[in-house]
């Protein structure tokens, strides 16, 4: 949540500034600002997305060689011109940008009003800069390094950060816990960005911070130490993205642009992983951890949002075929609930940021219980990735339209392979099912692809629900977290209220909202809970809902049943969620666009929730 980007270098910032904010206005969008060095110290800032900012810049004078960006999600208070970053000390010597959340804010704020200190803002960042500007103009022997990491020192939260001191123009300090932070290495230039998206541009040479890291940056060199002074080694990493990645190209929508990549997304996520002659599969990042997973008492999947969609069918599936115990819970709810964890229990976190802090903080609660921790995850170099004994990626690459898509079949990709790995390894399936189970993921694409080419026709069934106000997702086994994520897409990008219902609950309460004007999308694919989930299509039918079936191709039995029906093509249930999916998404996209709404960036949302 937030966006933060810095350059220090020879050329000017602002347009490197803008353009990051731009990559990473996807961490939020709620109010942008900058703050340039030339030869005093200029902060533009103002509510709205970065568009507003660059309106409101126009008429100014930006250049400057040193600067700091943001973009943000609003934790403490409104999104306003006031609680915009940069924030400034009370007597200026500092700017500071700010992701996280500084937690002990109101206590340390307190402090510094007894100190004389006043406020402008509501935000917990402007107590935090004004905290080291208080130890900097405390201490005769304290600089502004010494400053930034004594007053890290006192705080209790999250944060990434970037600051400028006044007095100490020709450096950027960057400062990182909880919140991610990465450093790009140019030619006498530094980038700093919240991911690399906005990096790339520029170099694929990478240093992505750890927990407690201070790096003093100056265009010529990069000085990295902990809070507690303590120099620290780098590792500069490659990034493996493109510019091509970052941008839409001819859609008019990244979520579209992601819907149509998932045929090559989910088979980048399966490719090397399936031996080429199709007889094994292979997880290279599971390899040291293997035999406790094979041997787990227990498998325990956390996540959130669509990341915990994901884990649910990896429920179903892991259960079903490799017969090992799983459990998923929301990571926001497991990390604080004290669980029975033990050094049998393996636990794995999903996460396409691999920064989530509900779910690496469940992962680092898990990991001092003993358990083992793996990960799923889609950013290369996350906090996750780094953190875990083991993992898998997801190979989607990068996803920026805030409805999680591409990601999801690729995490879902992953679920598959690893329950059909371990069932394998356990023997409980025989080499024949095995094999045929390998045959059917790697067809998937191709399957995708022709679902996606009916999309003509899922955009008329759109205009047809566009305007009612609620819809009803209902599902069974592996195609019950199909529906809730179906429902999640629905409402988060078109502000429709939709519920997802395991189909058999139906009559436990939601069947009382069933009626005339309510939308009712069953997925109805063909696997062994087909004739259920059709008694529960007449039930809604007796009722006058209106029914739109996600059906096997040639089940002509629910044609005229249903109101309306995207038709997937056969495939065994194992595989199923990969395609039963993917009309729903679509669904969820024409409809937000008719209801004209910001189907990338969704009111109050953010892509990477990196606060609680
Ligand atoms: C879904 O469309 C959302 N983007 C959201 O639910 C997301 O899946 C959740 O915030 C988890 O994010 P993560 O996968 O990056 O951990």
């Amino acid at each position: 949540m937030c966006g933060i980007v810095g350059y220090i270098g020879d050329k000017n910032a602002y347009p490197i500034l803008i353009q990051g904010l731009q990559r990473l206005e996807y961490r939020g969008y709620d109010s942008a600002g900058v703050a340039i060095y030339n030869g005093s110290l200029t902060v533009h800032k103002c509510k709205g997305r970065v568009a507003d900012l660059e309106r409101h810049i126009a008429d100014k004078d930006i250049s400057g060689c040193i600067g700091i960006g943001h973009t943000r999600w609003a934790t403490h208070g409104e999104p306003n011109d006031r609680n915009a970053h940069p924030h400034t000390s009370m007597n200026g010597n500092f700017v500071l940008v700010h992701n996280g959340i500084i937690e002990n804010y109101a206590e340390l704020k307190a402090d510094l009003k007894k100190n004389g200190i006043t406020f402008q803002s509501d935000t917990d960042t402007e107590v935090l800069v004004n905290l080291i500007e208080y130890f900097y103009q405390k201490g005769e022997e304290v600089n502004a390094e010494i400053a930034v990491r004594l007053a890290l020192s006192k705080v209790v939260g999250a944060y990434g950060i970037a600051v400028i001191c006044k007095n100490e123009k020709d450096q950027i300090i960057v400062a990182r816990k909880g919140s991610p932070l990465v450093i790009g290495i140019g030619h006498g230039e530094y980038f700093i960005a919240s991911d690399a998206t906005p990096i790339v541009s520029y170099t694929n040479s990478v240093i992505y911070l750890n927990d407690n890291d201070v790096a003093i940056i100056t265009k010529d060199s990069l000085t990295l130490k902990t809070v507690e002074n303590t120099p620290v080694a780098f590792k500069i990493t490659k990034v493996d993205m493109t510019i091509g990645d970052l941008e839409k190209g001819d859609f008019e929508h990244f979520m579209l642009k992601e819907i149509f990549e998932q045929p090559k997304t989910i088979e980048d996520t399966f490719r090397g992983r399936i031996s080429p002659d199709r007889t094994e599969i292979v997880l290279g990042g599971l390899m040291d951890v293997f035999p406790k997973l094979v041997n787990a008492r227990r498998i325990i999947i956390i996540g959130c949002g669509t990341s915990w969609h994901a884990a649910l069918v990896g429920e179903y599936l892991i259960e079903e075929y490799a017969r090992i115990p799983v459990e998923v819970e929301y990571a926001s709810e497991f990390r604080y609930r004290n669980p029975i964890l033990s050094a049998e229990d393996v636990v794995i976190a999903i996460s396409q940021s691999g920064e989530t802090a509900d779910t690496l903080a469940a992962l680092r609660m898990a990991k001092e219980n003993g358990a083992t921790i793996l990960g799923i995850c889609n950013v290369v170099g996350s906090s996750i990735a780094r953190e875990t004994d083991g993992g898998v990626y997801t190979h989607a690459g990068v996803e920026i339209g805030v409805a999680s898509t591409k990601a999801f079949t690729a995490q879902v990709t992953v679920m598959t392979l690893l329950a059909l790995k371990l069932a394998k390894e356990r023997g409980k399936i025989s080499s024949e099912v095995y094999l045929n189970l390998i045959q059917e993921l790697s067809e998937i694409p191709g399957k995708v692809k022709s679902i996606l080419v009916k999309h003509p026709h899922i955009k008329s069934v759109a205009a047809k629900y566009k305007d009612a106000s609620n819809a009803l997702y209902l599902g069974r086994g592996c195609l019950f977290p199909v529906a809730l994520e179906g429902a999640l897409k629905l409402k988060e990008i078109s502000y429709m209220h939709a519920e997802g219902y395991a189909a058999g609950e139906m009559k436990h309460g939601p069947i009382a909202l069933v009626d005339d004007n309510l939308p009712v999308v069953v997925v109805a694919a063909k696997d062994h809970y087909y004739e259920k989930i059709v008694s529960n299509i007449q039930e809604v039918k007796a009722r006058k809902g209106n029914i739109i079936a996600v059906v096997t191709e040639g089940d002509d039995g629910l044609k005229g049943m249903v109101n309306d029906l995207f038709e997937i093509p056969k495939s065994h249930p194992v595989v199923t969620p990969l395609l039963a999916i993917i009309p729903l998404q679509l669904f969820s996209y024409y409809i937000a666009v008719m209801r004209g709404c910001d189907v990338d960036q969704p009111r109050n949302l953010a892509k990477s929730v990196t606060v609680e």
